[in-house]
This record gives structure tokens, C-alpha cells and sequence, in this order.
């Protein structure tokens, strides 16, 4: 298959570009840099060597947008370009809107157009909530609690209500859950811009060195040890999960939703201490305060995925602690 690739400089992006290159699909990617750099263009292509087409271009530039799928015979579309820090979303709502949402109708406008119908979309276990108890199922209510996760509950309603009357189009919403780790050959993985909003990153930086220490944001939840719990899940599990919604689009036409989570859940300290454990390395840290919007526990349930895809994350905790260190101590 020919498969455009939006945002695929970006981490999980990258990993999936990489994934399907692997697999023998055809690659476009389009992405402006805005959270990545063009050197990860030249890794993906060294880890796989293999060649694809590449665009530097914001999706809001329709015009060369356009041209992409005048240039390509598209068969299916991976979408991840977005912005997606939750505190920046709250202070530049209206740049979120303009963004996520605004790409999004652009995107949309031209599969419409160039009559493609095969979309995978990136969508977050933020759509959740706050959810009344865990694991969480696909059927739980969603709300969400910030404008990043509206931008992404938008977009999953719109597919619905477009999914509803265009009966050719066949679409997957994926929720991840927390995405950590990177490629094993140590070339790509999460290199946020900046002072990093998510745990994983965080840690990486102190054990450089570049941050003193970890702030640990509460340890008074009802957790097994008072810190918060979250389903984290290597970013080549999550690739692959993409792989294999790809490939049962057409088996199941119009609009199916899958949890992707490994469906455990650690906390903070898990985190900590086994990245600790497996690096070798102290990371030192200091218990603030709770991060407002932070919820106790968040971990999935991955038996529809698991199911219907035949697909199910392999790799544990130690695997996400040693690869994420693997690829951020080459920087
Ligand atoms: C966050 C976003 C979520 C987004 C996801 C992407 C918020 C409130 N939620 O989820 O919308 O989809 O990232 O991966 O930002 N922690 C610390 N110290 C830190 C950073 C985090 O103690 O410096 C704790 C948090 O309190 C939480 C856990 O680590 O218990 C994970 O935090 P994080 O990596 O930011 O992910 P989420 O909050 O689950």
C-alpha cells in the first residue's frame, strides 16, 4: 500500500513510517518540523534502507498540500500531525483549534476529494476523562479536561458524524495510552523541544544531567504508592498496533475504535526505580505538589484490540526504561 504518513518525523509517527517501511509499504511523509527535525528523514531511511517521499509542508498550506495527492496515489492515510502539549493548549487554545482541527478539515477536504478512503487516526486516552474506575474499556464516556484532548475528541466525533452518511470511507481511531520507549537501533525516538511536560522525557533529561532533578507530583493518590499510575506502552508496540489497523481496514469497513495500552498499570516510582534498576543510573527527585488535571490511575483495557486486530503490546517496563535511554544518551 501507498501510505501518507502525516507528522511522520514525529516520535510515534516516526516509528510507524519506520514500521511500514519495514513491512514493504510505500511511504510519504508530510510534517513541518514544528516538534521535530529533518534529521530524523535521513534515520528513518538509514534504519530501513530504505527511500521515500517526503514533504516539508504544513497541512494548513492547502495549496501544496494539494499537490501531494496530485503527485501520490494515495491508498490509505496515517494521521498524527498535531500540537499536543496539554499546558501550552491551555494557554493558546485558539492556536490548538487552528491546529489540530483546522489541518484536520484540510486533511479531510482532499481524501474527499482525491477519493481516498482509508484513514488511521491518532486520537488519546485523554478522550477519557476522568474515568470512574480502570481498566478502561472503549465504551466508557468521554469528556475531556483540556483544549489539546477537545482538539482530539473533535476530530473523533467528526469522523463518526462523517462516518455516518459516507459509507465507503473505513476508519480506525486509535486511543493510545502512554507512549514511552524508542527504536532499538538507538537513531529515533522522543526528543521533545524544550523543558519536557511528560514523565519518561523528564527522566532522561535528569539522567543527563540537564535537569537536577525529577519533580514527582503528588504521592498522596490512592495508588499502591501514593504516586499516579499510568498504562505506559513501548512506541513500537504502538507502531505496530497502526500496522495492524491498516491492514483490517478493509476487513472492517466503516468506523471501528481501539484502546492501545498494555492494560498494566505503574506508577511514578515503577517508573523510577526500574529505569534506575536497568540504566544504572540515580535519578533524583523531589515529591511537589499534585499537577492540576492529573488524575490517581489511568490504565486500559486492550481486549478489543487484543481480539480483533490480533494484536497485543510485547514489551515490558524494563525494554521502555533501556530504550528510551538508549536513544536520549546518544544525543
Ligand atoms: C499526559 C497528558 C495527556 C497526553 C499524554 C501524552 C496531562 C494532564 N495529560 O498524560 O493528555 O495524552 O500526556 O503522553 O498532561 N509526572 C511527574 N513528574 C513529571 C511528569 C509527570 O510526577 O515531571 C507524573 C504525572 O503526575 C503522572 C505520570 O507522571 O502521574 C505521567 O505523566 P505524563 O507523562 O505527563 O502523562 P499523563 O499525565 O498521563
Amino acid at each position: 500500500m501507498k501510505i501518507l504518513v502525516t507528522g511522520g518525523c514525529g516520535y510515534i509517527g516516526s516509528h510507524t513510517a519506520t514500521e511500514l517501511l519495514e513491512a514493504g509499504h510505500e511511504v510519504i511523509i508530510v510534517d513541518n518540523f514544528s516538534n521535530s527535525s529533518p534529521e530524523v528523514v535521513d534515520n528513518i531511511k538509514e534504519i530501513t534502507g530504505k527511500d521515500f517521499e517526503f514533504y516539508p509542508i504544513n497541512l494548513l498550506d492547502e495549496e501544496n498540500f494539494e499537490n501531494v495527492f496530485k503527485e501520490n496515489f494515495i491508498d490509505a492515510v496515517i494521521h498524527f500531525a498535531a500540537l499536543k502539549a496539554v499546558g501550552e493548549s491551555v494557554e493558546k487554545p485558539l492556536e490548538y483549534y487552528n491546529n489540530n482541527i483546522g489541518s484536520t478539515l484540510v486533511l479531510f477536504r482532499l481524501m474527499k476529494k482525491y477519493n481516498v478512503n482509508n484513514l488511521v487516526f491518532s486520537s488519546s486516552a485523554t478522550v477519557y476523562g476522568n474515568p470512574i474506575t480502570c481498566p478502561i474499556t472503549e465504551e466508557f464516556t468521554l469528556s475531556v479536561t483540556n483544549p489539546y484532548g477537545r482538539t482530539k475528541l473533535i476530530i473523533e466525533d467528526m469522523l463518526r458524524d462523517i462516518c455516518k452518511v459516507d459509507k465507503s470511507l473505513n476508519v480506525a481511531i486509535l486511543r493510545y495510552f502512554n507512549p514511552v520507549g524508542a527504536h532499538k537501533s538507538g537513531k529515533i525516538g522522543e526528543n521533545p523541544k524544550g523543558i519536557p511536560n511528560n514523565l519518561m522525557p523528564y527522566i532522561t533529561k535528569v539522567a543527563t544531567g540537564e535537569l537536577k532533578e525529577l519533580n514527582v507530583f503528588g504521592d498522596d493518590y490512592e495508588t499502591h504508592d501514593g504516586t499516579g499510575v499510568r498504562d505506559y506502552i513501548h512506541v513500537i508496540d504502538l507502531a505496530k498496533g497502526h500496522l495492524k489497523s491498516l491492514e483490517k481496514l478493509n476487513e472492517n469497513p466503516g468506523l471501528v475504535t481501539y484502546n492501545l495500552g498494555t492494560g498494566k498499570g505503574y506508577s511514578v516510582f515503577d517508573l523510577v526505580n526500574t529505569f534506575s534498576r536497568i540504566n544504572g543510573i540515580d535519578i533524583p527527585y523531589k515529591i511537589v505538589g499534585r499537577r492540576p488535571g492529573d488524575i490517581a490511575e489511568c490504565y486500559s483495557d486492550p481486549t478489543k484490540a487484543n481480539k480483533e486486530l490480533g494484536w497485543s503490546a510485547k514489551y515490558g517496563i524494563e525494554d521502555m526504561c533501556k530504550d528510551s535511554w538508549n536513544f536520549y544518551r546518544g544525543k
